[in-house]
């Protein structure tokens, strides 16, 4: 921290700060830490908490931090990718919801948390995803977190990919399992530590992964992992936050995609993505569902959603299950992108909604991030610690609500930042050759 109280740190990446805070005691490092993000902030560097004023639709008003007036945006940064957040039919619910129970809760499920709406939605979710039972949680995080802090034991170990997501890991962390990583999606590297696990636990072997993945939007290979865990013994689980309501012929997810529901053993989902709220689940066996309600300490320590969330997560399926046309939109809409995307010569062939812009790492993302949002694009920058340094990139989120002219308005603006971006780069090169 320099004398005057600020951070200094103009020049400062993320992964700088990390660093230098370790060094640092509570008080500095805090200290340190709001005032570089402050400063980010003030000189026109930082776009985090954009202050939205509407419904989470394919538009929305934002509270701009650039004039201090309101502006709309096209948003391509939710995960609302059935644009279900704000469907008449889900609203309602929520409002014959707030009529019969109020807005909340004020307590555990196992307690005085748990109404008609949740047992409802459990049943729901337990048939959508083909499986004897489900319970929800108030968040996907807490989902994860829970699952699997209370299934594994200190016996048993872990396999992941390598690109699993920070709740799985915060779960294996609370539970002190045993873990290690697989490269992303390398199913041959699977298979060689399922065959030396046999020597190296004398528990049961898990093995996580995810239908989707969140930051490249790739799918596993599931039709090759659910038989590999089936032939070796290994109980297969698989967080589908992504993939819920978004793959398969009906929505029912990745593994329904690939036509392996009977050999995933344990599958978590959330409902902050497809159906447009907040909370998760697990689906499993009876006896899975039963042990994780006494043991998986974000439940059972934790209050239940509110039941106009749950209202709303019913709502949301009965679209999904009665309007297939908001699927179809979805898939149309991304593969119109992807053409467009190809068009401008970006390598991309998205297997979800999502779809990542691979920014080259001499790009200033954030000042990029400020072009798209000039320009009246919400689109998430995503740079490290989310992603190692050398893989910073926008991610798009396409919506089933988005209209052709939002997604041709996306790619001109896409052309136009990146026209500015690698230009930008080579006068700077020039300039540099120059001095
Ligand atoms: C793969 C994955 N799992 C779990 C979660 C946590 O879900 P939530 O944000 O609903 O708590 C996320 C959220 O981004 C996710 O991408």
């Amino acid at each position: 921290m320099t004398g005057n109280g600020t951070s200094g740190g103009e020049n400062f990446s993320l992964r700088d700060i990390l660093l230098r805070g370790r060094k640092l005691n509570f008080a500095e490092r805090t200290q340190f830490f709001s005032n570089w993000i402050q400063e980010r902030a003030a000189c026109g560097d930082s776009l985090y908490m954009r202050h939205i004023l509407s419904p989470a639709d394919r538009q929305v008003s934002i509270l701009d931090p650039d004039t201090g007036q309101e502006r709309s945006m096209l948003m391509f940064g939710s995960n609302n990718y059935l644009g279900l957040a704000n469907h008449p039919h889900v609203q309602r619910r929520v409002k014959e919801a707030i009529d019969q129970f109020g807005v909340g809760i004020g307590g555990p499920p196992l307690l005085n948390g748990y109404t008609r709406l949740h047992h409802e939605l459990e049943t729901r979710l337990a048939t959508f995803k083909s499986k004897q039972a489900a319970l929800v949680f108030s968040s996907g995080y807490g989902a994860n977190v829970g699952m699997m802090s209370a299934l594994v034991s200190k016996h048993d170990l872990v396999l992941h990919d390598a690109s699993s997501h920070a709740s799985f890991h915060d779960g294996l962390k609370m539970g002190g399992a045993t873990s290690m990583k697989f490269a992303h999606n390398d199913v041959a590297e699977l298979e060689q530590r399922l065959d030396a696990a046999k020597t190296q636990t004398r528990g049961d072997v898990f093995v996580g992964v995810e239908g989707v993945y969140s930051m490249d939007g790739d799918l596993a290979p599931l039709d090759k992992i659910a038989p590999l865990c089936r032939e070796k013994g290994a109980i297969l689980v698989l967080d589908d936050a992504h993939g819920t309501g978004v793959l398969g012929a009906s929505g029912h997810g990745t593994d329904a995609h690939f036509g392996v529901e009977d050999d995933v053993d344990i599958v978590m989902g959330t409902f902050s993505k497809a159906f447009g709220v907040v909370g998760g689940f697990v689906a499993s066996s009876q006896e899975v569902v039963d042990y994780l309600r006494f043991f998986a300490r974000s439940y059972f320590f934790s209050a239940s959603m509110p039941p106009v969330v749950a209202a709303s997560v019913l709502g949301c399926l009965d679209i999904i299950e009665r309007e297939p046309g908001h699927l179809l939109g979805l898939r149309a809409n991304t593969r119109y992108l992807a053409r467009g995307l190809r068009r401008l010569g970006f390598d991309v062939n998205p297997e979800s909604a999502i779809i990542p812009l691979m920014a080259p790492r001499s790009m200033n993302l954030r000042k990029a991030s400020f072009d798209f949002h000039r320009r009246g694009i919400f689109l998430n920058s995503i740079e490290y610690p989310a992603v190692p340094s050398h893989k910073q990139r926008f991610r798009i989120s396409v919506m089933a609500s988005h209209t052709q002219r939002d997604l041709d308005r996306l790619l001109s603006v896409i052309e136009e930042v990146w026209a500015i971006h690698t230009q930008e780069r080579r006068l700077d090169l020039h300039a540099a050759a120059a001095a």
